[in-house]
C-alpha cells in the first residue's frame, strides 16, 4: 500500500517505520526542516539526536528504499494519487489550562489535505483514500475532519479513527508487538483498507484487533489514558502519601501486598513525584473539558490533575518541611530532565517546574545532568551562571547541597556509592523516584539525610543518634 504520515513526530515517525517494516511504500511529510533532514538522513547519530527512540534508527535505515521524508507538499501532492491511507499524527496540546485540544495545526494539516486531495488524478479524484485519525483528538474529531473535506469538495474518502497507544521508550518494540489494535470506521470498505494497512496483526493471536466506530476509538484512547493517569495519581496521593505518614511502612511491602491481588495489578504502582509526559495531563484535561461542555461532572477527572500537580509541589516542599532547609542561595544538582527514563522528551518533565520553582527560590546555582534529554532541556533552560550542564552525573553531584533526582534512568540505581565517594558535605539527597531505595539504610548510617517519595523523612543515623 503507499501510506502517507502527516507530522513526523514521535507517532508518526515510529508509526511510519513500522509501516515500513511492514512492507508498505511510506511518505512522511512534516514543517520541520531540520526534523526531517535529521530523520532522513539514513545516520544512526542525527536520527537519535533528533528522535531517541530505542529500535527506531534501525528500522529507519533498514527500510530506507520504503520510506521517505520530506518537507515539499509537492512531492505529498504527487503521492496523494496512488495513497491508500493518509495518518494525521499532529499535536494536539491543551489550549493554556482550559482543558479544551488546540486542534490549530491538525485542522490546517486538514484544510491543506482537503485542497491537495480535491486535485488528485487532475480533479477526477479516482483513488479512494481513507484519512486516519491517529492524534489523539476530541471524541467527536471524525464530524471536524468531514466537514473539512465536504467544504474543499474531497470525494471518494473515508474517515478512520486509529488511536496510538504506543508508550515512549518503548514506541517500536510495543507498535511491533502491540497488545491491540483499535480501528473506529463507518463502513466495511474502510475496515478493509485498514486490515490491509495492519495485515501483519488483523487475525494474529497475540493481538486484539478490535473494530468499532470512529467517536468509541476516540473515546476509548481518552478513556485508557485516563485510567493509567488515575491509578498513578491513586499511587502518589493515597498509597505513597500513606507510606510517608506512618512510621514503619514500607511502600515496597504495602506494594508487594497490592499487586498480589490480580483486581489491581502491577503497572503504576511505583511511587514518583510527578507523572509528566505528553499524553496523561493533556489527555485527561480534554476529557473533563468535553465532559464539561456536555454539562457533566468532571469531578473525579479534574481531582486526578490535581493530584498529580499537588505531588510535585508536597515533594520539594518537604525540603523545607522535613529537612528545613532554605533554598536561597544553594547549589542543587539535577538528576534526570527527561520526563521518564529511555526517552528525550522533556514535555511536562517535572524538572522544568522544579527548575523554574527552585529559581523563585533563588537557589545558588542548578547543575543539571541526563543521558538523553540534556539537549532538549537546553532550549528551554540555556546554560548561564546559574545553570550548568554536567558531562556525566558523578560531576553533577560534587559540592552539591541537595540531590535531587527526578528521572528513573536505570543507571541512577547506582549512585549511593558514588555519592558516598564523591559529595562528602552530605547533602540532602531528595529521591523523587526511590530509585535508590535498596541504599536508604546505608546512606542514612553514611550521615545522608534522604526525602523519598513513599517514605517518612529519612534522617541520617549520625543525627539521629546524637
Ligand atoms: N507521544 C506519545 O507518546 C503519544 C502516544 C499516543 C498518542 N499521541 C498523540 O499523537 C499526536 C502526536 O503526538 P507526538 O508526540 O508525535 O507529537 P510531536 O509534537 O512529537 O509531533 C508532531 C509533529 O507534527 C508536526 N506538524 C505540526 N504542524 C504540522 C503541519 N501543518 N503539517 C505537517 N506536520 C506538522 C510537528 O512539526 C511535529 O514534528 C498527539 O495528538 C498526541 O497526543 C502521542
Amino acid at each position: 500500500m503507499n501510506i502517507l504520515y502527516i507530522g513526523a513526530g514521535f507517532v508518526g515517525s515510529s508509526s511510519a517505520a513500522v509501516s515500513a517494516d511492514s512492507g508498505h511504500q511510506v511518505l512522511v511529510y512534516d514543517v520541520d526542516e531540520q526534523k526531517i533532514e535529521k530523520l532522513g538522513s539514513k545516520n544512526r547519530e542525527m536520527i537519535e539526536s533528533c528522535l531517541f527512540e530505542e529500535g527506531l534508527s534501525e528500522l529507519l535505515i533498514r527500510h530506507k528504499n520504503r520510506i521517505e521524508f520530506t518537507t515539499d507538499y509537492e512531492k505529498v501532492e504527487g503521492f496523494l494519487h496512488t495513497c491508500d491511507a493518509v495518518f494525521m499524527c499532529l499535536p494536539t496540546p491543551e489550549i493554556g489550562e482550559t482543558g479544551e485540544s488546540d486542534l490549530r495545526y491538525y485542522l490546517k494539516a486538514a484544510e491543506t489535505l482537503a485542497e491537495a486531495l480535491q486535485k488528485r488524478n487532475n480533479g477526477a479524484q479516482e483513488t479512494y483514500v481513507v484519512i486516519v485519525n491517529k492524534s489523539t483528538v476530541p471524541i467527536d474529531m471524525v464530524d471536524t475532519t468531514g466537514e473539512i473535506m465536504k467544504r474543499f469538495h474531497v470525494t471518494n474518502y473515508g474517515i478512520v479513527s486509529n488511536p496510538e497507544f504506543l508508550v515512549e521508550g518503548k514506541a517500536i518494540s510495543g507498535s511491533l508487538k502491540p497488545d491491540r489494535v483499535v480501528i473506529g470506521a463507518w463502513s466495511e470498505r474502510d475496515f478493509a483498507v485498514m486490515r490491509n494497512v495492519y495485515r501483519r496483526f488483523y487475525d494474529a493471536p497475540s493481538v486484539e484487533y478490535i473494530e468499532v466506530n470512529p467517536k468509541e476509538a476516540a473515546a476509548g484512547k481518552l478513556l485508557a489514558n485516563f485510567y493509567l493517569f488515575n491509578k498513578l495519581a491513586v499511587c502518589f496521593d493515597v498509597i505513597g502519601r500513606t507510606c510517608e505518614s506512618f512510621d514503619g511502612l514500607h511502600f515496597e511491602h504495602i506494594r508487594k501486598i497490592l499487586t498480589s491481588d490480580p483486581r489491581i495489578g502491577s503497572w503504576g504502582l511505583y511511587d514518583s513525584l510527578y507523572a509528566g509526559g505528553s499524553c496523561f495531563i493533556k489527555d485527561a484535561r480534554s476529557l473533563s473539558h468535553q465532559l464539561q461542555t456536555v454539562g457533566e461532572n468532571a469531578g473525579l477527572v479534574h481531582e486526578t490533575h490535581l493530584a498529580n500537580k499537588r505531588q510535585l509541589e508536597h515533594f520539594l516542599g518537604r525540603a523545607v518541611k522535613d529537612a528545613r532547609i532554605e533554598w536561597g542561595g544553594k547549589r542543587v544538582a539535577l538528576l534526570g530532565t527527561s520526563f521518564k527514563r529511555d526517552t528525550n522528551d522533556i514535555r511536562n518533565s517535572p524538572s522544568i517546574d522544579i527548575v523554574h520553582i527552585l529559581e523563585e527560590q533563588g537557589v545558588g546555582g542548578i547543575r543539571i545532568y541526563d543521558p538523553a534529554g540534556m539537549d532538549n532541556f537546553k532550549i528551554v533552560f540555556p546554560e548561564s551562571s546559574h545553570i550548568q550542564y554536567a558531562a556525566h552525573e558523578f560531576e553533577a553531584v560534587k559540592n552539591a547541597d541537595v540531590i535531587l533526582i527526578a528521572t528513573d534512568w536505570p543507571q541512577f540505581r547506582g549512585l549511593a556509592d558514588m555519592i558516598m565517594a564523591e559529595a562528602h558535605n552530605r547533602p540532602l539527597i531528595m529521591d523523587g523516584r526511590r530509585i535508590l531505595q535498596h541504599r536508604y539504610n546505608d546512606l542514612q548510617k553514611a550521615g545522608y539525610d534522604i526525602i523519598a517519595v513513599g517514605s517518612p523523612f529519612l534522617k541520617s543515623a549520625s543525627v539521629f543518634h546524637s
